[in-house]
């Protein structure tokens, strides 16, 4: 009797050393599925659903519009940031907000720091965008710390503007990469993820949740993380329907579309777009788009900056940094509360421009210059070398 219950002990005992071994080895544990008695409660854990937070009637919600742009930020496409997005107030009489997810190759980053001290969010891209997709598809953990681990440290440095103000994150081809892109950010202090589409939650829209528990958004980008990452926020991409109802993440990725030079038609494209938020359960709406779209298509423009003026003039819709919906939906407030909070604050930072070059490059061998508010590097910064010593 006592033998049967000393050798069932060490088999228990063994089986949890095995366990923690191989949990220690990889240090991540499966995610549960989230149920009714599951115990996970904001500010810090919030269970994947369409449920507005905090249990708020769609009227009392604030519809929150998040614009994105991606890629390299240069000479030529701050000409439209600064023509659409400077000087842009919410109703509320804080400053517009977007969020510039920001690949590192051809970026000038003194205009990075523009960008940041107009009270813009700058966010990672990773710092060689590099092709095929598949890269991204097979990226290891070592290969994600290396786009985006280091490139916080980059940007912070190159930019010169706060290594804390680097919050959120998206992969390049929106390709996911299992749980290796979740393991960097919780080893770098990121706070949010804005690279998983869905085109299963859109009406209702998917709200953002944490990865305490098991995910049930649809996985178009295989493959999605299944591992539990305490106080991670996925901040989902509700796709858009284009004309036929093909589902669409990014506004220049929708096919059937209106005629790129018909401003009224792509102006109500866009608000039809919306309304499935603004009138259904206040899912955050995003905009995300790159910005040679726009430029290449005047039309699409200014029906894109009549949307922004709808917005601005909205008394419960609030055009913000992606980060800010991440704050309000840890701490949910009913519309009249969330306007008499204050505006967003940031750190300003200033920035000595510097011109460096010819800059060799260790990765193809060609010459670079680029603009930064630090010292000049020795040689161009790159994957492994991120800040080019
Ligand atoms: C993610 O981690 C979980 C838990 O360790 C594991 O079961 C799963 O296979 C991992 N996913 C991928 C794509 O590696
Ligand atoms: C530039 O870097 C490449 C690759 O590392 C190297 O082969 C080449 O000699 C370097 N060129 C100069 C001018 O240093
Ligand atoms: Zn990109």
């Amino acid at each position: 009797m006592k033998s049967i219950g000393l050798l069932a002990l060490l088999l228990v005992a063994s089986a949890a050393i095995a366990d923690d071994s191989s949990s220690v080895e990889e240090g991540l544990v499966p995610a549960e599925p989230c149920t009714p008695d599951t115990k996970c409660e904001l500010p810090n854990c919030r269970c994947s659903s369409t449920n507005i937070p905090g249990g708020l009637l769609p009227r009392n919600t604030p519809q929150f519009v998040t614009v994105t742009f991606d890629d390299g930020i240069n000479v030529n496409n701050i000409i439209t940031y600064r023509n659409t997005l400077y000087n842009r107030f919410n109703s509320n009489g804080c400053p517009a907000g977007a969020t510039f997810y920001v690949s590192h190759e051809y970026t000038n980053y003194v205009i990075v720091n523009e960008l940041y001290n107009q009270g813009f969010e700058i966010a990672l891209h990773s710092i060689s965008h590099r092709t095929p997709q598949t890269y991204w598809l097979e990226a290891t953990t070592e290969d994600m710390k290396k786009e985006f681990g280091d490139q916080k440290i980059q940007m912070a440095h190159l930019a010169n503007i706060p290594y804390e103000s680097i919050k959120g994150m998206r992969i390049p081809f929106l390709q996911m990469t299992g749980n290796a892109s979740f393991e960097v950010m919780k080893e770098y202090d990121l706070e949010y993820d804005c690279t998983w589409p869905t085109t299963a939650h859109t009406n209702p829209g998917l709200w953002p949740y944490t990865l305490d528990y098991a995910s049930t958004q649809d996985c178009i980008v295989p493959p999605c993380p299944t591992a539990s990452f305490p106080g991670l926020w996925v901040k989902p991409l509700v796709t858009w329907s284009d004309l036929q109802g093909v589902p669409c993440s990014f506004v220049d990725a929708c096919f059937f579309t209106p005629d790129r030079t018909d401003e009224d038609a792509w102006y109500e494209f866009i608000v039809t777009n919306f309304e499935r938020h603004y009138l259904g359960n206040r899912a955050p709406f995003g905009f995300f788009v790159h910005e040679a779209f726009l430029s290449a298509w005047p039309a699409v423009t200014r029906a894109f900056v009549r949307f922004m003026d709808l917005v601005n003039n909205l008394p419960d819709a609030f055009m913000v940094n992606a980060h800010e919906v991440i704050d309000w939906v840890k701490n949910p407030v009913p519309t009249d509360k969330y306007k008499a909070q204050s505006c967003r604050r940031f750190i300003p930072t200033n920035c000595t421009p510097r011109s460096c070059g010819p800059l060799n490059s260790s990765h193809n061998g060609m010459d670079y210059w680029m603009q930064i508010c630090n010292v000049c590097p020795r040689v161009y910064p790159w994957v492994g070398n991120p800040l080019g010593l």
